[in-house]
């Protein structure tokens, strides 16, 4: 890897497995730990640095100078990438769905703050560059400049996610994680032996289409993995009192902050599979905080 890279990863946070006490656990016979990757930086935290991380070691051996990436006003990609540029010396420029709120939202205020150079683009163009998927792909692109699809969704992303897997050095039998494009997910099921089960929980409304695209990111057949669509609470970034109350108890309980898009939705959706008795008595599960705490500004 580069050398900026480790002297970057080398300032990081533990991401330690924390072991859930809750009566509501111990009366389903369930054990539970958070895989506390929302430690790891403030900013670039979570599945973030875990899906940038071999896309910069590429961008850097191929002499990039600028990377180019999409996202949405309070994206958590974009916000890690803004500021990993700016540390790593590359210029980045965000392709942002929607015209330019005024005032900015906290989130494009630090990226543009970092250096990153916002475009603002309608929502059908910012769905036309979903179809560029690898770093060359994007028309225009100039020497010396690197594109990243959306969410850092490549396949460099799941070799990175694969290091979390190899942290859990606990037995257990489930792994739960939040899904947006899914390829955090898909590197989980990669990684895993064939005898743990993943899990995803759809942070969007209407997302069958996670089903054949993690399929399409994975090396082969498996049969270990399902994904759970109900617990969107009406689709991407939208909360009721439920959630709410859900996550005020639950960070009250364990002193673990959450956020409503992504690992407070899966944490809901997660007790109520144990509340429905979907697991077996004695499963010990391990469910991914991927971070994105900055996401919570949106909500104040
Ligand atoms: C905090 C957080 N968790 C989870 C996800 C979803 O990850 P993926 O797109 O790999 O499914 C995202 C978005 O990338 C995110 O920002």
């Amino acid at each position: 890897m580069h050398p900026e890279l480790i002297k970057l990863e080398q300032t990081f946070g533990l991401s330690a497995l924390s072991k859930i006490d809750d009566p509501f656990l111990e009366n389903h016979d369930i054990n539970l730990w958070i895989k506390r990757d929302d430690l790891l930086h403030p900013v670039i935290s979570g599945n973030k640095w875990r899906k940038l991380k071999y896309s910069l070691d590429e961008a850097l051996s191929l002499g990039t100078d600028t990377i180019i990436s999409m996202g949405g006003a309070y994206s958590n990609h974009l916000h890690a990438l803004a500021y990993v540029g700016r540390i790593l010396g590359l210029n980045t420029i965000g392709i942002i769905r929607g015209e330019r709120p005024v005032p900015l939202t906290p989130t494009l205020l630090d990226m543009e703050n970092w250096g990153m150079e916002l475009r603002f683009v309608s929502r059908p163009d910012y769905r036309h560059y979903r179809n560029y998927k690898h770093w060359q792909d994007l028309p225009g692109l100039k020497p010396h400049q690197y594109w990243l699809p959306e969410g850092g969704a490549t396949s460099l992303a799941l070799k990175g996610i694969a290091e979390l897997v190899d942290e859990i050095d606990i037995p257990y039998d489930t792994l739960c994680v939040t899904c947006g494009t899914g390829a955090t997910l898909a590197g989980l099921i990669n990684a895993v032996s064939g005898k743990i089960s993943v899990l995803g929980f759809a942070a969007l409304k209407n997302a069958g289409f996670l089903q054949s695209d993690v399929q399409s990111l994975l090396s082969g057949e498996f049969h270990n993995w399902e994904i759970f669509q109900d617990y969107h609470f009406g689709g991407f970034a939208k909360l009721n009192p439920t959630l709410v109350s859900f996550m005020a108890a639950f960070e009250q309980k364990t002193l673990i902050p959450l956020e409503p898009v992504y690992t407070g939705k899966m944490l809901y959706g997660l007790y109520d599979l144990i509340a429905k008795g979907y697991f077996k008595p004695g499963q010990r599960i391990v469910a991914v905080h991927t971070g994105g705490l900055q996401g919570k500004r949106g909500y104040a």
